[in-house]
């Protein structure tokens, strides 16, 4: 089999992390102070891919280049594709065919998260040399993601989003493609949706009696697409990390497995890992539970924080609760004021959510 190329799909609009994608890409939403996208590109370079193609959509494209670079500090070289429209998944294969050539390749959506990388998956493909090969979990929610029927182990059906689906393998966004994708591509329809489905030109293969192989993942993976799958993405990220203290303790405690950045101080603090701290981050009087993922420059001050993200430069100060399972943006600041009238104040973009107690 020729060298694989890798395409990395980092466009859409991300809607369902509104406010938090109304200025940034959902792509790079931190899970353990790394964009989710950067778990994608290092499972490529970790499977031996030197070729990679990232397709970007025009609003967020730039911020994506600026954050990922040529490519070169993950070992591999990035070629940076604009897909005009979001018109879906099988639009930007169609969409990267030059790039990609008569090339097989490995497909990851850029917001899915999969543990133990792809090294596995690379090889059964290799090995076994099918015209496709996807990936299937069990989920709870299968009417929310592309369903997979088999029978006597082999892929007979595949339906996007079905409103009854018939069973609960979903399937995972993680797909291996020879080059026969291109005209399966080109001859599906939009779906009701609009969109050009990969799923559907999966199926097209199916029916032209192509050899798709599914492979059922035995790690966890995450869709990172909403509010709870990023805390559990950074719950299960950070659940693998490793102490390191290369920041500043004054008077304060970490238990358990918790990184803290150099540049970052703590003063009176405890944090209690699963956690990470950021690059020049300041904890003073504060409690750090698990799960938190506290990004660099962020403050936190005579609070208590935990099972949350908080993206570069955000502050939290005089919280009388614990504040737990919240996403803040960046730049983000909360806090308790003596202002007078004696009233709440907010500034918040749109979509945002709070909960006060
Ligand atoms: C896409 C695919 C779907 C797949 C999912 C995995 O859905 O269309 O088949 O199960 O990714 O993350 P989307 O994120 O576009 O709703």
């Amino acid at each position: 089999m020729r060298d694989l190329k890798g395409l990395i799909l980092s466009g859409g609009k991300g809607t369902r992390l509104r406010p938090i994608t109304h200025t940034s890409a959902k792509q790079l939403v931190p899970v353990a102070n790394k964009p989710v996208l950067f778990y994608g590109i290092e499972a490529m370079a970790q499977a031996g891919i030197r070729e990679v193609g990232i397709i970007i959509a025009p609003e967020t494209g730039d911020e994506i280049q600026a954050a990922a670079g040529d490519g070169a500090r993950f070992g591999l070289r990035l070629t940076y594709i604009v897909q005009d429209e979001p018109l879906g998944l099988a639009h930007a294969v169609l969409t990267a065919e030059e790039f990609l050539d008569d090339a097989p390749f490995v497909m990851y959506l850029g917001d899915n998260l999969l543990q133990g990388g792809i090294d596995d998956l690379v090889a059964a493909f290799r090995a076994g040399e099918p015209e496709a090969l996807i990936l299937l979990t069990p989920v709870l929610d299968p009417e929310n993601y592309g369903v997979a029927e088999l029978e006597d182990g082999k892929v007979v059906r595949l339906v996007e989003k079905p409103a009854a689906p018939k069973t609960n393998l979903a399937l995972v966004g993680v797909y291996m493609f020879t080059p026969g994708i291109h005209a399966a591509a080109r001859a599906i329809q939009p779906s009701g949706r609009g969109e050009l489905e990969i799923t559907d030109a999966i199926q097209h293969l199916v029916d032209g009696g192509r050899r798709v192989e599914p492979h059922v993942v035995r790690g966890w993976w995450k869709d990172t697409g909403r509010l709870d799958d990023i805390l559990e993405a950074n719950r299960l990220v950070l659940e693998t990390i490793v102490t390191r203290v290369d920041g500043e303790l004054v008077d304060s405690q970490i238990d358990g497995r918790v990184i803290v950045e150099a540049g970052a101080r703590l003063e009176r603090s405890t944090v209690r890992g699963p956690a990470i701290i950021g690059a020049g981050a300041r904890l003073i009087d504060c409690y750090v539970g698990p799960y938190t993922a506290i990004a660099e420059n962020c403050v936190v001050q005579n609070a208590e924080v935990e099972h949350s993200i908080l993206l570069a430069g955000s502050s939290v100060r005089e919280l009388a609760g614990r504040m737990e399972s919240s996403l803040l943006g960046r730049n983000v600041r909360i806090g308790r004021t003596d202002r007078q009238p004696r009233a709440y104040r907010f500034m918040v973009g749109d979509n945002s959510e709070i909960g006060i107690l």
